[in-house]
């Protein structure tokens, strides 16, 4: 396995960086939230660091659930607009505060969809937390309610983000030299 200094051209958002955007946007959540209760959905895999991140920060009364949506295709560098669930929510969120929490926003066809699913089952309000935003590249127009980092379209990786499905575990977002990346090592 390549030791990602072999492929990082820059660290994008280092981790106290990240840590302290997080904290702001648990603190907007709980002003917005404030005498409610909120269940926050993880949009596995990417979202989950950001989520568990969140979560120690706010104060409303929090529940979490996971839900598994697949757009990229495997080994794929660009959403192939194939989107399927793989894994649903086990909570009724009928008359629930939901925040679907995201780690990156790309074409936004993964938030559409959720999001589309998601209003059939009638929640009391839906709303849309990212850490990253790829504005650029929007396809499909959706609100975001929380974003930590509006980015540029480079090929991020860390902190949830993946590249082959590895290093999702590193604390910072940093940026792959694909002229150094070598699939499979
Ligand atoms: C990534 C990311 C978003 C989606 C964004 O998920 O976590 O869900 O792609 O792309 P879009 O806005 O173009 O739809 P991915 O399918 O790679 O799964 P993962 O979270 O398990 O890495």
């Amino acid at each position: 396995m390549q030791d990602y200094h072999d492929f990082l051209a820059e660290v994008l958002i280092d981790e106290p960086t990240l840590q302290a955007r997080i904290t702001e946007l648990a603190q907007q959540i709980d002003r917005d939230y404030e005498g409610k209760k909120v269940l926050l959905v993880c949009i596995l895999r990417g979202a989950l660091p950001i989520l568990v991140d969140l979560m120690r920060h706010l104060t409303v009364p929090t529940a979490i659930d996971c839900m598994a949506i697949s757009s990229y295709g495997v080994g794929a560098r660009e959403s192939t607009g194939q989107v399927r669930m793989t894994l649903d929510l086990q909570t009724n969120i009928s008359e629930l505060d939901v925040i679907l929490v995201e780690d990156i926003v790309d074409s936004g066809r993964t938030i559409g969809q959720v999001m589309d699913l998601l209003k059939t089952r009638k929640p009391k309000s839906l709303k849309v937390c990212t850490l990253l935003d790829k504005a650029s590249r929007r396809e499909v127009q959706i609100p975001i309610d929380y974003r930590g980092f509006l980015i540029e379209n480079k090929f991020v990786f860390g902190y949830g983000l993946d590249i082959d499905e590895y290093y999702r575990n590193l604390p910072f977002i940093g940026v792959v030299d694909l002229n150094k990346y070598k699939p499979g090592l």
